[in-house]
């Protein structure tokens, strides 16, 4: 057979209608807002297109964040590494509305001018705001990727190489933050030995 272990329906249990029980990255998400760079941590960020390149990202509408977005239709994708947790997390644990956040990190800026990215993360993604999807409680912003700027020690025979950048995982259900572990098999690969 093909190497996985089998279950049986009837040993399936339901935990209920709810966001949480799947691995989600952990992201910053920039903006100005009111001229000063803002960020928050977003762990409910997906790819959302290739051509042009485009990721979403969903945002409760009470954040201080989505209105500099809105305002400057520009927004970063930040990805922090391991070693930025506590800064990370403190980013989720308070709003720009209360805390000023923009010194908690180094700034730079990138064509568009109006999207903050972190000196210290390894891989920034700079937007330029696509559409803002109305979702109830959430808006989804999705951005139109311009650049996806890095640094040469990150990199792998010319691609991001997530072993250095040592990024995080959220696990939602029990609050945990995890660091990535062995890559296992060739993507778009792996699937060729697998017998029917
Ligand atoms: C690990 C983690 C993940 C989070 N993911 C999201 C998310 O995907 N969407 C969201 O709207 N808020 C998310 N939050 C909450 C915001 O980051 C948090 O409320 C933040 O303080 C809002 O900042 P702002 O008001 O300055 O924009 C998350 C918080 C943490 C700690």
């Amino acid at each position: 057979m093909s190497g996985f272990s089998k279950t049986e329906a009837k040993n399936k249990i339901d935990l209920g209608p709810k966001v949480a029980s799947y691995p989600m990255p952990v992201t910053l998400i920039g903006a100005n807002v009111n001229s000063k760079a803002n960020f928050l941590v977003a762990a409910w960020f997906m790819a959302a297109g290739i051509n042009p390149p485009k990721v979403a990202v969903a945002l409760n509408k009470m954040h201080y964040t989505n209105q500099g977005i809105k305002e400057n239709k520009a927004f970063s994708v930040c990805i922090p590494s391991e070693d930025m947790t506590n800064a990370a997390d403190y980013c989720g644990l308070v709003s720009g509305s209360r805390v000023d956040k923009s010194g908690v990190f180094d700034v730079f800026y990138g064509k568009l001018k109006t999207a903050p990215m972190i000196t210290q993360c390894p891989v920034n993604i700079e937007c330029k705001l696509d559409k803002v999807v109305d979702n109830g409680g959430h808006e989804i912003f999705v951005g139109e990727i311009l650049s996806t700027i890095t640094e040469q020690k990150y990199l792998t025979g010319g691609v991001v190489d997530l072993k250095k950048v040592k990024p995080l995982m959220l696990s939602l259900d029990d609050r945990l933050y995890y660091e990535l572990g062995e890559s296992k098999a060739k993507a778009w690969n792996a699937g060729k030995n697998y017998k029917i």
